[in-house]
């Protein structure tokens, strides 16, 4: 069997009176791309901290590439890239001395280390700005710093802390390349981030977190299984015309379908049971310019955790059961109580 990149089991830490991380219980493979989600206060720069050996449990085992980071943590940063959630830089050294300190903090040569800053910066779109200091450096340039000086040392586990944040369109876009590249490589790369939607697009698997206890595979399996809301428009016709013609060819009550700006949207608990309506729908002559899930499935899963109950939805079974209210999904709420101060790791540490 593979080694698990990582593999926590029952990791707790607290601070004073608050429990950051409460249970912690999952793998990560090789190889695959794993989000790391979950709302504000969930938990997760703590539990990357304590994989990054910045910051030591209170209780649990971690493995990194089976090795532990309590016992031998060199042994553990030789083989993690680490990007905090914000760049704690040396502010008085550029661009390129960042980096080549960094490398030689990892024992590598001077000759050696500068090579490789050049080929990162180059690889981030820093290369202009080699000679700035890391201070002058704009909140997107300081991520992309932050970025190449993870993988300095080549690592073979990544942990990336909101990576994309600050970042704009196509630095996000050459991110997710990046990330499939170092999976498709053997890598294990473990990523956080609340942006779902661009999560979705990268990631194999997901890790939820929710008030500092990783949710079990099965409340994950069983909440991706609940009812959806799916996005329908019909060509030429106004969304509230849409949404009467719609409820009949589908026999639901009237208020089982719901208008939201150009759409209807309708709740289904299965893809089954949504292309059996759009079966139904095509058959009544009904022109559908559009019928598509409204949530990719990590926001769905996300919300339906329970971190908000706001965007429950209940099913419309295409048998003609009624369904009222299928509510539109709103934008992921976060549920944390206190504004979570985030002190460098080195603080942390
Ligand atoms: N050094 C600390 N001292 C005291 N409390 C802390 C400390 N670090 C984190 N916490 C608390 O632990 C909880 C979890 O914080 P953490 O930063 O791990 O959450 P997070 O999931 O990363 O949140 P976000 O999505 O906002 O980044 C929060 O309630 C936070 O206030
Ligand atoms: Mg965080």
């Amino acid at each position: 069997m593979t080694t698990p990149g990582i593999a926590a089991t029952g990791v707790r830490r607290s601070f004073g009176d608050v429990h950051a991380v409460r249970a912690a219980t999952f793998e990560v493979l090789p190889g695959r791309v794993t989000g790391l989600v979950g709302p504000n206060g969930a938990g997760k720069t703590t539990l990357l901290l304590m994989l990054a050996s910045l910051l030591a449990p209170d209780a649990g085992s971690i493995r990194i590439d089976g090795v532990d980071p309590l016992s031998d943590p060199q042994a553990v940063r030789s083989r993690i890239g680490w990007m905090p959630d914000a760049l704690g830089a040396w502010g008085a050294l550029t661009s390129l001395e960042t980096l080549v300190v960094t490398g030689q903090l990892h024992d590598m040569d001077k000759g050696a280390a500068t090579m490789r800053a050049h080929a990162l910066l180059h690889e981030v779109g820093l290369a202009d700005l080699a000679k700035a200091p890391a201070r002058v450096l704009s909140r997107g340039q300081k991520q992309r710093l932050g970025l190449a000086r993870a993988l300095v040392h080549d690592p073979r586990v990544l942990l990336l802390d909101e990576p994309a944040s600050g970042l704009d369109p196509l630095a996000r876009i050459e991110l997710r390349t990046l990330l499939r590249r170092f999976a498709a490589e053997g890598r294990t790369v473990l990523v956080s981030s609340h942006v779902l939607s661009e999560l979705e697009e990268v990631v194999d698997d997901a890790v939820f977190m929710v008030a500092g206890e990783t949710v079990a595979q099965e409340r994950v399996d069983a909440a991706a299984r609940s009812v959806a809301p799916w996005r329908v428009r019909l060509a030429g016709a106004d969304a509230s015309v849409a949404a009467e013609q719609i409820a009949a060819a589908l026999g639901l009550a009237p208020d089982a379908v719901r208008v939201d700006r150009r759409d209807v949207l309708i709740g289904f608990d299965s893809e089954e049971a949504a292309a059996a309506a759009l079966r139904s729908l095509v058959s009544a002559d009904l022109a559908v310019a559009e019928f598509a899930a409204a949530q990719g499935s990590l926001e769905r899963t996300f919300l339906d955790l329970g971190t908000t109950a706001a965007a429950r939805v209940p099913a419309a079974s295409h048998d003609g059961a009624p369904a009222s209210d299928p509510s539109p999904p709103e934008p992921a709420e976060q549920s944390a109580a206190a504004e979570p101060t985030t002190p460098d790791e080195e603080t942390r540490a």
